[in-house]
């Protein structure tokens, strides 16, 4: 088993990245109702990487013989001003997760619990390629979304993204 206060921080943390996959599949909603199908697919690819990683918890939490205890999800409530603004909600939710994981991390490490230190490697460095991924898309939007031509091939870039389970990654 592991230290309450860790499983207590993962079952919270299991809550998060389910809300996370609701929040995308939230902005997922928006672009698709704004005729924006490859953002729409970015983010419902998103989605499905963040229930992986509540997935991933989950496992962990019972590989541990700890019990799992579901939360209830909260319900996305963001409204949006324009297209680039669930990009920048993105980036914040994302920088707000890290911040989650580091203080799971934290904890870990002033408990010299180096078993979950090292399952949460994984996601110190996949939190890192996520805020690099919504900070990207921020840019190219800055730069390429004001004009129509720009938009599109934007739009087109975005549907080619194609889910892959997660290589490397701790056992769902
Ligand atoms: Fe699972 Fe995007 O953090």
């Amino acid at each position: 088993m592991l230290n309450s206060k860790i499983a207590d921080l993962l079952n919270e943390q299991v809550n998060k990245e389910f809300y996370s996959a609701y929040l995308y599949l939230d902005f997922a909603n928006y672009y698709a109702d704004a005729g924006l199908d490859g953002f729409a697919n970015w983010y419902q690819v998103q989605a499905q990487e963040e229930r992986d990683h509540a997935m991933m918890m989950r496992r962990y939490l019972l590989d541990n013989g700890d019990k799992v205890v579901f939360q209830a999800i909260a319900g996305p409530d963001k409204s949006f001003a324009d297209n680039t603004a669930p990009l920048k909600a993105g980036l914040e939710h994302e920088r707000f997760v890290t911040a989650s994981i580091n203080e799971i991390y934290a904890q870990a490490f002033a408990l010299k619990d180096f078993k979950t230190m090292q399952f949460l490697d994984w996601f110190i460095k996949e939190q890192g390629e996520e805020e690099k991924n919504a900070d990207d898309l921020i840019k190219k939007m800055e730069l390429f979304g004001h004009d129509a031509k720009g938009l599109y091939a934007l739009n087109q870039e975005l549907a080619a993204r194609v889910y892959a389970a997660p290589v490397n990654g701790p056992a769902m």
